[in-house]
């Protein structure tokens, strides 16, 4: 039986795990006040970005030192990493691309990209991720959008959807991209790590549930389920 373990830290910050290989997604630790782990306790072997925001690209430059992870990426932000002197693999958005734990495809998102010393960051990105037998879409931040329906085709078995309002879907929009997704297993992310993204993550579970929409599967920062 195909499984894979995947930790949640808070915000969007989310580590996957199956066979031999650690991935994390957006590592937004040490700054994150969600978080109950440091930065300097977690491995990979690759880090994904999906855009080039400093509560996205967190931790990921002193991460991929120390462990000589990849970060896989846009284009603008792998060549940002690798001007860093990290490692780094820069994709664009259109097809998956096979990795020693699976694939990795950019999707579209709407949203914006810059880093924090003002860089361009190229477009933002979703990723969808074959890994332990399983496909997970990471929306990374976004507004809702109908093409969403496309990704939905590939199959995904969890969708990680940012739920906060204010820089990216809200619950609601939340819920109809989960339709359009048609995931079987819905994570709420980027949500309740600073006051203006507080969200009632019990209340999108049951909008779910009462829509059709998939099982919500609610994480607390720290916790750690297997799918
Ligand atoms: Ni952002
Ligand atoms: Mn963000």
């Amino acid at each position: 039986e195909k499984y894979m373990n995947i930790r949640y830290f808070g915000h969007s910050a989310v580590e996957l795990s199956g066979g031999d290989h650690t991935v994390l997604i957006d590592p937004f630790i040490d700054d994150n006040p969600a978080a109950t782990v440091s930065s300097a306790e977690l491995e990979a072997s690759h880090i994904l970005i999906t855009h080039a925001h400093g509560d996205h690209v967190g931790d990921a430059v002193s991460i991929a030192r120390r462990t000589g992870a990849t970060v896989v990426s846009i284009v603008e932000v792998a060549d940002w990493m690798e001007a860093q002197g990290v490692e780094s693999f820069g994709m664009n958005m259109g097809a998956a691309f096979p990795f020693p734990f699976g694939s990795v495809r950019l999707t579209p998102a709407w949203h914006s990209s810059s880093f924090d010393d003002g860089t361009y960051g190229g477009m933002p990105t979703g990723l969808v991720i074959e890994m332990g037998g399983k496909r997970i879409y990471h929306a990374g931040d976004t507004a809702l959008f109908s093409d969403m329906s496309l990704i939905g085709d590939l199959g995904i078995d969890l969708a990680f959807l940012p739920i906060g309002g204010l820089f990216t879907m809200g619950p609601n929009e939340a819920v109809r991209a989960a339709k359009l997704l048609r995931a079987r297993v819905v994570v709420p992310v980027h949500y309740n790590t600073f006051p203006p993204i507080e969200q009632d993550a019990q209340a999108f579970a049951e909008m779910l549930q009462r829509e059709g929409a998939g099982e919500g599967l609610i994480l607390a920062p720290g916790e750690t389920a297997e799918i």
